[in-house]
């Protein structure tokens, strides 16, 4: 069984294939941590809290009278909360109604079931009875009659623990939450490492790591969004843990509004990790009755490094996130219009942007930005009244999509359905539709302004105006994109005690959106973006299988963001796309080859105007998407070896392996601007020692512990800058 209680020491152990996880109440009535790592069947006798408690009679800290455990302080909690002597970063903070932040959350009871729990309205990963297992444990404030039920769900074969948080007031008064995080886990060892994923515009989810120090460190937004500057992903790892060796623990929020995720070490060499909404500018009222539900935290432990953590990052979201039609289908390789004409298009010219497609074999045409409105041909133009503007396509959607469709091609379409712009019709109808405070100045972003999705009405629009537009043509994808952040938070809607809850009613608004248009369209691919990976999160692939990795399309750059986005996320979600040299935002000129070379590392696409390739890169277009078409499944559903990282190295090197093991992909890069680098060779990873691979471009054998222990040059073909080589069992 993944979850036992025993009932003589009070501990329960939660197993997963590879990891255990355990809890002890003190006392039968406080949870503390007790252990996170390999696994481990038993401590026996129970832990001897009394000699570690004894640390803190010698040190100046709260708790120095109590001999049985009157306070928390300085123990590793299961669940902290703030007032009662523990003074570390708490996972749960409230306010009552007499004003007072004081509590005691104790035991009162435990549920063990089969399955995994929905979370009503938000986002999560799933998994049926026979695959996973529940703990519920019950704390309560005897005093207020507040209630936490700490959610705990263990994956086994997946070696991952979910975790969230559901708050009841059982009490007759209010009570006014200020944080809720989703886990918290105290370790007794404070050498780590912190690892995640700053990064911004064009520049997303590059890896930093650094030694945790006394204090504070976190990732969070304020944003609105999960944004481009910071990702809910951290991990923990012991100082020598690399890709293949030593402990990583993983942290991954599966929300996409405002977090806070980090550790606290403090004063007694512990460690806190914590996760969840932001507590920043949040708070929620909770009216006697009513509950209150987290986020869900995704927690993996790896005691084989960082590659390990991120493979089972993979392996979970790829089986027990996506969800829909296309979780496991081969996804199409598309053309987007953007680079190729940005706002300035006709039906004509998408016509032979489609015709120049399909010579280069993709499934679909995506038009991109500017399809809607009076006047939108640049970023001052309207945006909001979601109908077709006819100078431009006097045939419709319906008319543009059937000719793409019997052109073979299936057709896509962009949508940015959470601004609107001040001289749209729906502006004039309800100026007070957006985010904004009364009488104060409304920032715009891009010259739009934020719906407000914590009213129900805007959302009932919006699902209106995309439905109609998705029902009126043959349309068989959506990118739904979002170019701003939250400015002047203030819903009219709510009333002042309430004002805080914007962020978080924002995303269940935005949720209930996606979740009714994702269902009510069950065969449309709904690719997430906002300019660029602004909001790459798991709360939206739950939604939303695939996103918009980054707006910078420059293979070099993309080679930093696709390794540093692996960290959590799999391949399958990462769209990349072949665009022109120089590259658009960057200015830099790239082979082509490399160009797809990269983007073939994900959900691959083009985003260019065929009119200006050559007959060469035409052809090199065609043998590019006949290769990826053949391999995509080793990509898209394999699992991926970081080999050589970029940020170590001028050069970096990727391997996927087929689910079956048969075959290997190996991806090797050489960043411009540094020649004569040692001639190193890449070692691949996971092939059978004994077995005899067959490259296939060349033909030529190596027995698969050839491949592992001595490898391969990194640089065998001396004209390019990449190699895709594909290695097949015999
Ligand atoms: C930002 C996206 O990331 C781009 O790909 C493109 O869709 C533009 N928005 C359109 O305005």
């Amino acid at each position: 069984m993944p979850i036992i209680f025993k009932k003589d020491t009070n501990q329960f152990y939660l197993h997963t294939d590879h990891s255990s996880y355990i809890i002890e109440l003190l006392d039968g009535r406080i949870p503390l941590h007790v252990y996170w790592g390999k696994p481990l069947d038993a401590i026996a006798p129970a832990m001897d809290w009394d000699s570690s408690f004894a640390t803190m009679f010698l040190a100046w800290d709260t708790g120095i009278e109590h001999t049985h455990f009157n306070t928390t302080g300085g123990l590793p909690l299961e669940y902290p909360v703030y007032g009662s002597g523990d003074m570390r970063d708490p996972a749960f903070h409230v306010q009552f109604a007499d004003g007072s932040r004081v509590m005691r959350l104790e035991y009162a009871g435990h549920t063990i079931f089969d399955g995994k729990p929905a979370l009503k309205g938000l986002p999560a990963t799933y998994a049926t009875k026979d695959e996973a297992q529940t703990l519920e444990l019950h704390l309560k404030d005897a005093l207020s009659g507040l209630s936490v039920y700490l959610q705990y769900t263990v994956i086994p074969a997946y070696d991952a623990i979910t975790r969230a948080v559901r708050v009841v007031n059982g009490g007759e008064e209010s009570i006014r939450l200020l944080q809720v995080a989703s886990a918290s886990v105290d370790f007794y060892d404070s050498e780590f490492d912190m690892i995640h994923l700053p990064g911004v515009w064009a520049r997303e989810r590059q890896i930093e790591r650094h030694r945790l120090i006394h204090g504070v460190q976190r990732a969070d937004s304020k944003r609105g969004a999960s944004s481009h500057y910071q990702n809910p992903f951290f991990a923990l790892v012991s100082p020598d843990t690399t890709e293949t060796n030593g402990d990583a623990y993983g942290f991954n929020l599966v929300y996409s509004g405002n977090f806070a995720a980090g550790a606290e070490k403090d004063a007694y060499e512990m460690v806190r990790a914590t996760i969840g909404i932001n507590g920043f500018d949040f708070s929620w009222l909770l009216e006697s009755g009513e509950s209150f539900q987290s986020p869900e935290a995704v927690m993996v432990y790896s005691a084989e490094g960082l590659g390990e953590m991120s493979r089972r990052f993979h392996r979970l979201y790829r089986d027990h996130l996506l969800r829909g039609k296309y979780q496991h289908a081969e996804r199409p390789v598309l053309l987007n219009n953007w680079e190729g004409t940005y706002w300035d298009f006709t039906e004509q010219k998408l016509l032979e942007i489609a015709a120049g497609g399909k010579k280069m074999g993709v499934d679909m045409l995506v038009l991109d930005d500017g399809w809607f409105g009076k006047d939108r041909m640049g970023e001052t133009g309207d945006i909001g009244d979601w109908v077709v503007d006819k100078r431009k396509l006097p045939n419709g959607l319906k008319g543009l999509g059937d000719k793409i469709n019997a052109m073979g091609l299936k057709f896509g379409l962009w949508f940015e359905p959470e601004v609107f712009s001040q001289n749209t019709d729906i502006y004039a109808q309800h100026p007070d539709w957006c985010i904004h405070v009364k009488d104060r100045p409304r920032t715009k972003w891009r010259h739009t302004l934020n719906l407000d999705y914590s009213r129900p009405e805007v959302c009932e629009y919006i699902i209106k105006a995309v439905s109609d537009v998705l029902s009126s043509a043959p349309i068989a994808y959506v990118k739904w994109d979002y170019n701003r952040n939250i400015s002047e938070p203030g819903s009219p809607a709510l009333p002042p005690e309430r004002q805080q809850e914007l962020h978080h009613r924002y995303m269940l608004g935005l949720y209930y959106v996606m979740e009714t248009l994702t269902s009510r369209f069950p065969d449309v691919l709904f690719e997430g973006c906002s300019g660029g990976g602004g909001r790459f999160d798991p709360g939206m692939l739950y939604y939303m299988p695939q996103i918009w990795t980054s707006d910078d399309t420059d293979p070099e750059e993309r080679l930093y963001i696709q390794h540093g986005t692996s960290l959590a996320y799999p391949a399958v979600t990462m769209s990349a796309h072949l665009s022109a040299s120089p590259n658009h935002q960057t200015g830099r000129a790239t082979p082509f080859k490399m160009r797809g070379d990269v983007a073939m590392a994900g959900q691959f696409g083009y985003e260019l105007d065929p009119a200006k390739m050559t007959d060469e890169e035409i052809a090199t277009a065609q043998e590019q998407i006949a290769f990826y078409k053949k391999y995509r499944h080793i990509v898209q559903q394999g699992d991926m070896y970081r080999l050589v990282s970029p940020y170590d190295e001028p050069f970096a090197a990727w391997q996927f392996i087929s689910p079956d093991a048969n075959t290997a992909m190996l991806y090797t890069f050489v960043i411009t601007g540094k020649p004569y680098q040692p001639p190193k060779r890449v070692k691949l990873q996971a092939l059978d020692a004994d077995a005899i691979y067959v490259e296939e471009l060349s033909g030529v054998e190596y027995t698969g512990a050839q491949l592992m222990q001595v490898g391969v040059p990194r640089c065998r073909l001396n004209d390019h800058l990449s190699e895709i080589a594909v290695f097949r069992k015999k």
